[in-house]
């Protein structure tokens, strides 16, 4: 048989294609070419690997975690970048050109958690930079004149380590700004006008492990488009300054709120006016009460979800039992040793309650009489020693947690049941005996019809 010559176009065809689906960074750097990616994730890389040009464009670059410590001019030539991450390495130096060719094409770029003691040159030309992480290097200040050049499209910025000692003012040129994280940072307080570009477009704020004792009341009352408050390890923040922080207005685009070990002993009352709040969390904060009035005037109708975990609680809230439309109640690993009859009064649409790991030990017979939406009840790890009977109360309860409890499997305890009519057939009861090696559910499927009266 004749050999077939080779074609024409494979001569013309298959370099364009090598070149085109060819990874544009030497092994043991991967590629993947859906969006394309090209990744060179701790390698202990001390310089950015040759190139090899590549007509894709679009690219996400990652060298998190190297060695690197200096990225010279056209570091990143034949390449049009989109987003770079040069995280976790020890950058001290960016030359002015090193992003040459890609200086348009640079929509996110992440240097978190190097050496970095001024802004570079070369940020300053990243004509479209959207997104930019900075956490984690010894600045001390942010050059105005590059904060100027980067502010067309900035909407999201991080910054901070202990060597940041002052409000970096720079931040005055971000008008679009809409996610702001602040972390590690040494000021004790804000200037009034902090927030004040960006008031109009700011949703998402995030504060972490500063020493802050007040947040700037002429900043804060004006964030009417703030959805998103988190704040984590502020300890010298009191719940009080964070209230007179946000007055008189209030917060009145939020939606969610997160407090984190900050040592409060109580919440904030910065939910007035919030109409639109879904869901506040609460974690390893040594809450002892809630004001009684810190949900009503105007408190949200969206109101969905309350989870406090590792709290001084040792009630369930007065103002929290009257919210009609929470479907979640989460008190956990807290100090609450009763539920009295009142402790959910308001909460007709409450699906799912979780008081695991408190100290319970008694639940009153005329508790849950109106939550009539009910189902799901976790009561883990308290103290409780016989199944609470209020909920008879429930319309329709499927599942009920008493796992690690000190159940006392015996007619006395248990025997009610038996009267339970209403009982609905697929109700499920976690947890054992403690007096008897058997599950409860098998106790009550076995042994209840047995017991007498
Ligand atoms: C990087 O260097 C460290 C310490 O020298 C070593 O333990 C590690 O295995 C190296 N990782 C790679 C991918 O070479
Ligand atoms: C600002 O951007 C212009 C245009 O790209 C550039 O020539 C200049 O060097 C930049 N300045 C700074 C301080 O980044
Ligand atoms: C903040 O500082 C802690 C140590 O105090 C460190 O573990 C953490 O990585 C830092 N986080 C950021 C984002 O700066
Ligand atoms: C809180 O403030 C005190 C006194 O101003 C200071 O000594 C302490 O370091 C601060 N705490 C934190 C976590 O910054
Ligand atoms: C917050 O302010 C209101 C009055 O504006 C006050 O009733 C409430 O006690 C304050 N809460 C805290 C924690 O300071
Ligand atoms: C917020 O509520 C206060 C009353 O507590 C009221 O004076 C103020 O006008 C409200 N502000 C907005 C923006 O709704
Ligand atoms: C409720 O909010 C409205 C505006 O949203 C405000 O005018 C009113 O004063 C607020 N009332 C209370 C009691 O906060
Ligand atoms: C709740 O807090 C306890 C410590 O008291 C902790 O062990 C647990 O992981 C926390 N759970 C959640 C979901 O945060
Ligand atoms: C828990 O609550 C009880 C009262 O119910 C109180 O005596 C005790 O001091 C509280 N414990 C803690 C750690 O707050
Ligand atoms: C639980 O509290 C109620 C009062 O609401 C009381 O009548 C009942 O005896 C208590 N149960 C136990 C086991 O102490």
């Amino acid at each position: 048989m004749k050999a077939h010559p080779v074609p024409i176009y494979a001569y013309v065809l298959l370099p364009l294609l090598i070149s085109c689906f060819a990874c544009p960074f030497p092994p043991p750097c991967q590629c993947s070419f859906r969006y394309p990616n090209a990744l060179c994730v701790g390698l202990n890389l001390t310089s950015i690997p040759k190139i090899f040009p590549t007509p894709y464009g679009g690219w996400g670059v990652n060298f998190l975690d190297n060695r690197l410590r200096h990225i010279p001019a056209n570091a990143f030539q034949g390449i049009k970048l989109q987003t770079l991450v040069l995280s976790e390495n020890v950058i001290e130096t960016v030359e002015d050109q090193a992003f040459s060719g890609s200086e348009n094409s640079i929509t996110d770029l992440e240097i978190v958690g190097n050496k970095l003691t001024s802004l570079p040159t070369a940020f300053g030309k990243l004509q479209n930079l959207q997104a930019l992480s900075l956490s984690k290097n010894p600045l001390r200040d942010f050059d105005q004149e590059i904060m100027k050049n980067i502010s067309k499209l900035l909407t999201y910025i991080d910054f901070g380590s202990r060597e940041l000692r002052q409000w970096p003012t720079g931040l005055k040129y971000l008008t679009k700004l809409s996610m702001l994280v602040i972390t590690n940072t040494s000021f004790d307080s804000l200037p009034g006008d902090a927030f004040s570009s960006f008031k109009a477009s700011l949703q998402y704020l995030e504060i972490n492990n500063t020493p802050l004792k007040t947040l700037h009341y002429s900043s804060m009352n004006k964030l009417y488009h703030l959805q998103e408050l988190k704040l984590n390890g502020n300890t010298n923040l009191t719940a009080e300054a964070i209230n007179d922080s946000t007055k008189p207005d209030g917060l009145p685009g939020l939606v969610q709120v997160t407090f984190q070990n900050n040592g409060l002993t109580t919440l904030p009352d910065v939910f007035q006016n919030a109409s639109q709040l879904y869901s506040i969390t609460v974690l390893d904060e040594p809450i002892v009460s809630l004001d009684d009035n810190l949900f009503t005037s105007n408190f949200s109708s969206e109101f969905q979800s309350l989870t406090m975990n590792n709290t001084k609680l040792s009630h369930v809230p007065k103002c929290v039992s009257k919210v009609n439309s929470i479907t979640r109640l989460q008190i956990t690993n807290s100090n609450i040793s009763f539920i009295g009859k009142d402790d959910f009064y308001g909460m007709m649409n409450l699906l799912t309650l979780d008081l695991s790991a408190n100290p319970i030990w008694n639940v009153s017979d005329d508790a849950f009489r109106k939550n009539n939406a009910l189902k799901y009840l976790h009561f883990g790890n308290t103290r409780l020693q016989d199944i609470p009977r209020s909920i008879q109360n429930l319309k329709s309860p499927k599942y009920l947690s008493l796992s690690g409890c000190p159940i006392v499997c015996s007619c006395d305890n248990l025997g009610w049941i038996k009267n339970w009519k209403t009982r609905p057939e697929n109700f499920q009861i976690d947890g054992k005996c403690n007096n008897v090696k058997t599950d409860l559910m098998d106790y009550i499927k076995n042994e209840i019809p047995k017991c007498t009266g």
